[in-house]
């Protein structure tokens, strides 16, 4: 006999649901006042979705007839939604371990960049790498990212620049969509470098005419769904003329604009963000002043990523100044070959440690938050009635020792959850 519900997690310590009632995003206030369940229950139906959560009696005596295909007793244990990586570039073949040497050594990203090193040469590899290569190896960081606690994340393309590669990049995306738990927010970022032999307006005039009718038509066959469109919007790369050209013209094919701005040099493109109406605007070290009252006027999220200021050893994202001002302030990993980092608790310790944000503050930005970004708010990143149920239950009876812990995910992480399946 099927039972009728899929999970029952029971007698949790502390189960941090985030919010209470189907906010779209956490300001400030909110992030710093986190429900947090003390001796609580949770129940996800056939279907994915939490049916209840509340106090383990409450639960106990409303569910006692109940059936339930797993039961998990977390006594001594916290549980969580699962977070959310609002920005990551996990689909590339070949290495950079050598970069990180030479940055080490006191090299820029840009120096590198203009040699023809940095995105041009993991073009070069993932151009020649077929497309099993590349589901292979992206299905191996996703796993990685899934024993870390990630169950929804932002994917993006960007290492082909040329069409053909593009595609064979949303290719292998669309395809652990369908092969895969994990949750999965697709990118479309063909202007993440200039290709070799173009200038900006150049690339951009080919992404808008080229690029941009051949997803549109993908997208109609059923063939590759594209969520968003990113640009690195950066001092020569692509400025923030061509930039806005071509946010416009995938806007105009009905994708979120979520791009990379304001990371090395001020480039305005906050403000820009709020002025399309962009879901999202990456990195913003370099964001200004107005930038910051720009994006707290809009519903423009701002995805800050701790590993690239660390690892590039860039000016920190001003968090506190965003956070005071308004601005609804997110999380990602930004994992790449140049920053490797594939788990959100690393991430959000240090968004506490380097940026000044709270624990409370952090896990906010790396769930409901980034949910958000991400136009997934709705479904994700909370653990309310009518979301998806998407756990993480880690092996303590505070959940702070999930931040607290540098490094320390793989031992604290007992499972995750997604749609009520333990994966
Ligand atoms: O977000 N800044 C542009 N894009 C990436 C880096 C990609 C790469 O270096 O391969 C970033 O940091
Ligand atoms: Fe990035």
């Amino acid at each position: 006999m099927s039972c009728k519900f899929k999970l029952l997690l029971e007698n949790a310590e502390q189960m941090v649901v985030v919010c209470r009632k189907e906010e779209e995003f956490l300001l400030q206030e909110g992030m710093q006042q986190l429900a947090v369940l003390e001796n609580a229950s949770l129940v996800v139906g056939n279907d994915g979705y939490i049916k209840a959560v509340g106090p383990t009696e409450l639960i106990r005596n409303q569910f006692s007839h109940e059936s339930f295909e797993t039961k998990i007793d977390c006594s001594g244990k916290c549980v969580l939604p699962g977070f959310i990586d609002a920005h990551t570039h996990p689909v590339w073949a070949g290495d950079r371990v050598n970069e990180f040497a030479m940055k080490l050594a006191g090299a820029t990203y840009m120096e590198i960049h203009q040699a023809g090193g940095g995105i041009n040469s993991t073009v070069e590899y993932t151009t020649a790498a077929s497309e099993e290569e590349l589901y292979c190896s992206f299905k191996h960081r996703l796993q990685r990212m899934l024993r870390a606690g990630t169950t929804l994340v932002e994917c993006k393309s960007g290492y082909g620049l040329k069409l053909e590669t593009e595609l064979k990049m949303l290719r292998v995306i669309e395809r652990a969509q369908t092969e895969m738990d994990i949750g999965i927010s697709s990118t479309y970022c063909g202007a993440h470098s200039v290709p070799k032999g173009k200038n900006a307006v150049e690339a951009a005039d080919d992404i808008i005419t080229n690029h941009l009718p051949a997803l549109k038509q993908l997208a109609l066959n059923g063939e590759i769904h594209v969520d968003n469109i990113d640009v690195f919007c950066e001092k020569g790369v692509f400025d923030l003329d061509s930039t806005k050209r071509i946010l416009q013209a995938g806007k105009a094919i009905g994708l979120h604009l979520n791009f990379h701005g304001d990371e090395l040099s001020p480039m305005k493109s906050a403000e820009l963000g709020a002025e399309l109406g962009a879901h999202a605007v990456s990195h913003l070290e370099e964001i200004s002043d107005e930038g910051i009252v720009a994006l707290a006027k809009t519903k423009c999220s701002a995805v800050l990523l701790p590993t690239t200021a660390y690892i590039l050893r860039l000016k920190q994202p001003r968090a506190r100044d965003m956070l005071n001002a308004g601005v609804i302030v997110s999380l990602g990993s930004d994992f790449n070959p140049n920053a490797y980092c594939l788990s959100m608790p690393m991430v959000m310790h240090l968004a506490c440690v380097n940026m000044r944000m709270s624990l409370n503050e952090a896990l906010a930005a790396a769930t409901i938050n980034a949910a958000y970004a991400l136009g997934r708010s709705h479904t994700h990143g909370s653990l309310e009635v009518g979301k998806q149920g998407d756990v993480v239950i880690i092996n303590s009876s505070r959940w702070e020792h999930l931040i607290y812990q540098f490094g320390g995910h793989q031992e604290l992480i007992e499972y995750v959850i997604i749609k009520g399946k333990i994966v």
